[in-house]
């Protein structure tokens, strides 16, 4: 039981509409666990800063966050500035430099949340995505050659190390292992094509996995994964794939599970060495902005994890049965779940249900 340090940093577009329903479920659950509490520092990092002072965050923006236990997160991305400046400027640095290489992205089918699959019910879905955070084809290596003549030539580089590849597999592994459900760990990659880091991946998953026998494994090619999640998503328990397939194939899991206002996402510095960093799956969903019913339980959902990450399991818990019941309840929904209500009143209704236990 502690006192932690959180850092705000709700972004752009509906980033800052559900942030305070995140902040609400944590001070919710702070005041009925005694011992629990929280001091949050906003800060006002994102597209807006960047139009005030040329940057997305302050050059000392990275030190600053080293000083917290935590950090929640909304999202960044703007209509009118290109994605390569925004999420380069904010998320991927602190990624980077917090070492998060480990993105942990569960999707679940709750009762009461409608698939847009038919036949599919509650808990028919229930799978965790393990996204490689750090390296892969988000790595910013590459460059531009003879920009704007006849000979450009652009060079974008996928690069994989052994740490960051074996880091992200085994944590899958373990992860698996806790977890006790399905008992599976299926990797995705293209080694098919792409012949180098690819096939290196999967040497890596082989050479983890020997170390795990008593676990069930299956490698697909992303193709084939991305087809599988839609018509056989129930086949899937814990997923392990490269930064860019996972981002991807995360969309679709969030998708088939109702919504993509209920994907939580949380970036892992496994060493401990850092904050580690907690956000909905989703972005700035600049056709929803500003409209106030950006539906919160992503956030939400986010905040349990990060109280799980934090050792408080109890209070975790309680906030996953808040979720779980408000989705079940069907009272108070937001529109991309069926419903008229607002962001704010979901959130509200949210740690009503966390406060009610
Ligand atoms: P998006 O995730 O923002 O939106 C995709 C779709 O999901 C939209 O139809 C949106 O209305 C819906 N949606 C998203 N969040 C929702 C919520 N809480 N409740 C109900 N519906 C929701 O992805 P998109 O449109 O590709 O990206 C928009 C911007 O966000 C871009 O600038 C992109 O780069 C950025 N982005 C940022 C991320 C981050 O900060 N982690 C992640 C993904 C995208
Ligand atoms: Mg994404």
């Amino acid at each position: 039981m502690a006192e932690y340090k959180v850092a705000v940093i709700p972004g752009d577009g509906v980033g800052l509409e559900v942030i305070d329903e995140g902040r609400k479920a944590l001070e919710a659950v702070a005041g009925v666990t005694d011992g629990l509490s929280f001091q949050f520092t906003e800060f006002p990092w994102g597209s807006e800063f960047y139009r005030e002072t040329g940057k997305l965050m302050p050059d000392d923006g990275i030190e600053t966050l080293k000083g917290f236990d935590t950090i929640l997160f909304g999202a960044v991305g703007d209509p009118n500035i290109p994605d390569h400046i925004t999420l380069h400027g904010l998320l991927l640095p602190m990624r980077r430099s917090f070492d998060q290489g480990v993105c942990i992205r569960p999707a679940y089918l709750y009762p009461g949340v409608e698939s847009p699959l038919s036949g599919k019910k509650a808990g028919d879905i229930d799978m965790v995505i393990f996204r490689e955070n750090t390296e892969g084809e988000y790595a910013p290596v590459g460059g531009r050659l003879y920009a704007g003549t006849a000979h450009e030539t652009v060079v974008q580089t996928n690069m994989f190390t052994r740490r960051g590849t074996e880091r992200i597999i085994r944590a899958a592994f373990e992860y698996c292992v806790r977890r006790n459900k399905g008992n599976k760990v299926t990797s995705v990659t293209k080694s098919n094509a792409q012949s180098f880091g690819m096939v290196f991946w999967d040497e890596v998953f082989a050479d983890v996995a020997a170390d795990f026998p008593q676990i069930e494994t299956e490698s697909l090619l992303v193709d084939r994964a991305a087809m599988d999640f839609v018509r056989w998503p129930e086949d899937f328990d814990v997923v392990v794939a490269s930064n860019l397939f996972a981002d991807i194939l995360s969309d679709i899991a969030a998708v088939v599970t109702g919504s993509m206002g209920l994907a939580p996402s949380a970036n892992i510095n496994p060493e401990r060495e850092y904050p580690s960093l907690f956000e909905p799956v989703h972005g700035a969903a600049f056709d929803i902005m500003g409209k106030g019913i950006a539906n919160p339980l992503a956030t939400v959902s986010a905040v349990a994890m990060m109280l799980d990450h934090l050792g408080e399991q109890e209070a975790a818990e309680r906030v996953d049965r808040a979720v779980a019941r408000c989705l079940e309840q069907r009272t108070v929904l937001t529109a991309d779940l069926g419903g008229t209500a607002t962001t704010a009143e979901m959130g509200y209704e949210a740690a009503r249900l966390i406060r009610e236990g």
